[in-house]
């Protein structure tokens, strides 16, 4: 009796904490009309899920408890016929249905962008392929129409999700697959890798911003100038130790020799709001740590540490936080 009463509280707080907080990742707060369609299937399932398995448990009291020799309702054989193969086949069916209604709704009309995102071990490449702006880590749309996301992966299967805006969409290397998604406002919401793909998994995830259409062709505005300056940055020691100490052998700066896309391009690297697919915050002293010890901010990343006296770490630092500052 305690221990049930022990599991019903853990079952009480855990359903509360989940209920906790900003709903920046959640599959029960859908901000598109694809992640309403989800939701109003997920209650579905949960409430028909829910009246099973408490009649179930009816029965199996009735079982435990019941006097012997007590025979179900119409006789033995039809309580089989009817509990076992007409009702889940009626149920089943229809969830079923149910299911392949959502997928229908869930089908998009028409594209106003088309963005390709990259799984890679862990994080994420992101291009817009028709304005030129490559990116990692953070994904920016505008509201109100329907983007296309072209995805595949670098390495090993991964899955986009972004829990408040659509279901998950595998990440396959070698393959293109896709999947559309509109926010019906503006908003941020996190997005998480949903399939196991290393020892980082937990800690692949990104933001989305979803923009105004207006402050959406602004953002892209100021990323193609913020590229195009970076074209025309002056030689700064800082930029001579991005080199030296070998950092474009995995990454890119458009407009620099660095070319490598082995880690997230850098381009935007000050405009991002985190850093290792929102492993922390992006700030000064984060940067500096992943530079440092970057297995101290996001254990088992691909990132090697890189010592360098103070100074030379200071203007590393600068060099970084000047690709793309933001406003
Ligand atoms: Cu990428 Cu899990």
């Amino acid at each position: 009796m305690k221990r049930g009463l022990g599991t019903i509280t853990t079952l009480c707080a855990f359903l509360l904490v989940m209920g906790c907080g900003p709903h920046v990742q959640s599959v029960l707060d859908p901000r598109s009309d694809e992640a309403s369609a989800i939701a109003d299937l997920w209650w579905a399932m949960a409430i028909v899920g829910s009246v099973v398995f408490l009649a179930v448990m009816g029965f199996l009291f009735g079982a435990v408890f019941g006097k012997s020799g007590s025979r179900p309702p119409g006789g033995a054989m039809r309580f089989v016929w009817a509990g076992g193969i007409v009702l889940p086949a009626i149920v089943l069916v229809g969830i079923l249905f149910y299911a392949l209604h959502v997928t229908l709704r869930t089908a998009p009309p028409q594209h106003i962008l088309t963005i390709e995102v990259v799984g890679h071990q862990w994080w994420w490449e992101v291009r817009y392929p028709d304005a030129g702006i490559v990116t990692a880590n953070e994904i920016h749309m505008p509201a109100g129409g329907h983007v296309q996301f072209k995805l595949s992966a670098h390495d090993v299967v991964h899955s986009f999700w972004v829990p408040n805006l659509h279901g998950k969409k595998d990440m396959l290397p070698g393959v293109f697959t896709t999947i559309s998604m509109r926010a019906r406002e503006p908003g941020v919401w996190r997005g998480q890798c949903g399939e196991f793909c290393g020892n980082q998994h937990a800690l692949m995830a990104f933001d989305l911003v979803a923009h105004a259409p207006d402050d959406f062709d602004a953002w892209v505005a100021a990323r193609q100038a913020a590229a195009a300056a970076t074209e025309l940055t002056q030689r700064s020691y800082g930029k001579e130790l991005f080199f030296q100490h070998g950092c474009q052998n995995c990454h890119a700066i458009q407009g620099t020799a660095a070319r490598s896309n082995i880690g997230p391009d850098l381009t935007h690297l000050a405009n991002r709001r985190t850093l290792g697919a929102a492993a922390t915050p992006n700030e000064r002293n984060t940067l500096a740590q992943w530079i440092v010890d970057p297995r101290s901010a996001k254990p088992g990343t691909n990132m090697p540490a890189t010592h360098l006296p103070a100074e030379e770490l200071e203007a590393l630092i600068d060099y970084l936080l000047s690709l793309d500052q933001r406003p």
